[in-house]
């Protein structure tokens, strides 16, 4: 089902237009301009020149920050990128993705492990898990600190890019960005007022990723066969990946997209990295 052209359609719509028909009833109060903004999300990747107030994005920041903390250990942090040669130097690590440049604003959210360790000096506690949770769990606070933003964001009518690919240069991000020890960069996010129209993404079927009492996946590759064929018909993958290797049979689905991108070795410095600047991962 294609979207509706209407951002203020009902909830039930959008939800519709996401998953297939397969949706839950959606109770009427749940049908609210928050949950609305949410599930219209999409990543967008031009924005017009018209900057972002830098106080609009310290305001993003601080409620982004308000979200859920694991132990409230507190371990996300942002750094906002404002001049010229950190944005400049960032962008160059990026040629795939221009729009880092374009971006009126520019941040990136990183896992903060440093703070959590400072306390066990200051209080003189031996920290005895220093194992692969000390990683972990600042990785899942940014990320969630990250989805918090762009929900924020969007909500205000701004448009999002999260940008992973700087984890392809985790060195270099961390020198530019001076990220000490036990800091580390999960994704950068361009920030802008949107320049166009950008199509909503399918997602897999809600039977393929909600599951009552029990984990079930019995039924995935036919969940994956009618994904690729939903995403096809709405959403069909633009740029088709290293035809010279893997042949150029038809039809291009999601599933061919993302076997052939992870058939190739990426972001192999990325344990390495983790581990110079402190982790132990076991
Ligand atoms: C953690 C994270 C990292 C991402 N990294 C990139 C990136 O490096 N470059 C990019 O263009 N899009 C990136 N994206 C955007 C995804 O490609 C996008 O979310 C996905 O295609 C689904 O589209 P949608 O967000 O419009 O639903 C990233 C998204 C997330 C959540």
């Amino acid at each position: 089902m294609s979207e509706p052209k209407d951002p203020n359609a009902p909830l039930a719509d959008w939800l519709r237009a996401r998953y297939g028909d397969a949706i839950p009833d959606v109770p009427a109060e749940a049908d609210t301009p928050t949950l609305r903004s949410m599930a219209r999300h999409r990543t967008m990747r031009h924005y017009t020149d018209k900057p972002v107030d830098p106080a609009l994005v310290r305001t993003l920041c601080a409620t982004a920050l308000a979200a859920p903390s694991k132990s409230d250990l507190q371990q996300a942090d942002i750094v906002i990128v404002e001049a010229h040669a950190q944005r400049e130097a960032l962008a160059a690590l990026l040629p795939d993705n221009p729009w880092a440049r374009a971006a009126p604003a520019f941040l990136v959210f990183c896992g903060n492990n440093r703070r959590h360790r400072r306390l066990h000096k200051l209080r003189g506690h031996d920290l005895a898990n220093d194992h692969l949770d000390a990683f972990f769990n600042p990785a899942v606070e940014a990320g969630i600190v990250l989805g918090t933003f762009i929900a924020a964001a969007e909500s205000l009518g701004l448009a999002t890019c999260p940008i992973s690919a700087i984890r392809n240069h985790p060195e270099q991000v961390a020198q530019v960005l001076t990220l000490p020890p036990h800091v580390f960069p999960v994704a950068g996010l361009c920030v802008g007022w949107p320049s166009g129209f950008t199509a909503l993404t399918p997602r897999m079927p809600l039977a393929a990723t909600v599951h009552t009492d029990r984990h079930d996946d019995a039924a995935l590759d036919s969940h994956i066969a009618e994904y690729d064929a939903r995403r096809d018909a709405e959403k069909p993958v633009r740029a088709r990946r290293r035809d010279d290797l893997f042949g150029s049979h038809q039809p291009y689905t999601w599933s061919e997209d993302k076997a052939r991108q992870y058939a190739q070795p990426e972001r192999k410095s990325w344990g390495a990295f983790v581990r110079r600047i402190g982790f132990k991962l076991d």
